[in-house]
């Protein structure tokens, strides 16, 4: 879908990866078993499938476009350089989501998500970051999109980070959308949606 959309088009870039670390460094024993069963079952991103996302999603970014990445607590405490490394995003803030509700975990028990934000030089604020009242930590319950999905992402920050960075009729791209949150967030504040998933 990226590959047919203009270089230089897009404003705003929302992707969640299908992080296959996440299964391989949380193995509960209960893959393939109740809530392990849905999340085992989605089709799982290679390091190189997400590199070449992240490819293109930096050539469809127009200059100071944001790119909202979604990254788990592994890629934050190895470093987030390793994944944008080549391309030109450099981060620019950092949002924890706290989903108010109890996770799988060893040792502590997943209560965030984390959400990375990338410009694409040259990098600013001002006048580019309009909504200034986003705290960076973000309490939410989790609402399902358009249909029902194990991964779905918090639909009122999408909205208020979507009005932070575009205009409406602005076209606001999902390439990994599952449950489609993105779209939603996006068509109810007035900004088009481009989005796809494997799953359809
Ligand atoms: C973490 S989920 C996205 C959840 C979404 N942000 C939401 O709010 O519902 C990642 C999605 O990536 C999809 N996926 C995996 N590989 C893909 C690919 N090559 N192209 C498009 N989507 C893919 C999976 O089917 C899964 O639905």
């Amino acid at each position: 879908m990226l590959a047919k959309v203009g270089s230089e088009t897009i404003p705003l870039v929302f992707f969640d990866p299908q992080y296959r670390t996440i299964l391989d460094k949380q193995k509960y024993g209960n893959e393939g078993k109740n809530r392990g069963k849905k999340r085992s079952s989605l089709p799982q991103m290679s390091v190189q499938v997400i590199s070449s996302f992240l490819a293109e999603i930096d050539r469809v970014l127009i200059p100071s476009g944001h790119l909202m990445l979604w990254v788990d607590k592994f890629i934050i405490g190895t470093g987030i350089n390793g994944l944008l490394e080549g391309r030109n995003f450099k981060v620019v803030d950092l949002i924890t989501w706290d989903k108010q509700r109890m996770g799988m975990g060893y040792r502590t028990r997943r209560y965030s998500e984390h959400l990375v934000i990338a410009q694409k030089p040259p990098i600013r604020a001002k006048g580019v970051w309009r909504v200034h009242d986003i705290p960076d930590v973000w309490s939410e319950k989790v609402e399902n999109g358009v249909r029902d999905h194990t991964h779905a992402k918090p639909i009122l920050l999408q909205k208020r980070l979507i009005e932070a960075v575009t205009n409406v009729g602005d076209i606001v791209v999902d390439p990994a959308a599952g449950g489609y949150s993105v779209m939603k967030a996006a068509l109810e504040t007035g900004r088009h949606f481009l989005g796809c998933d494997l799953l359809g």
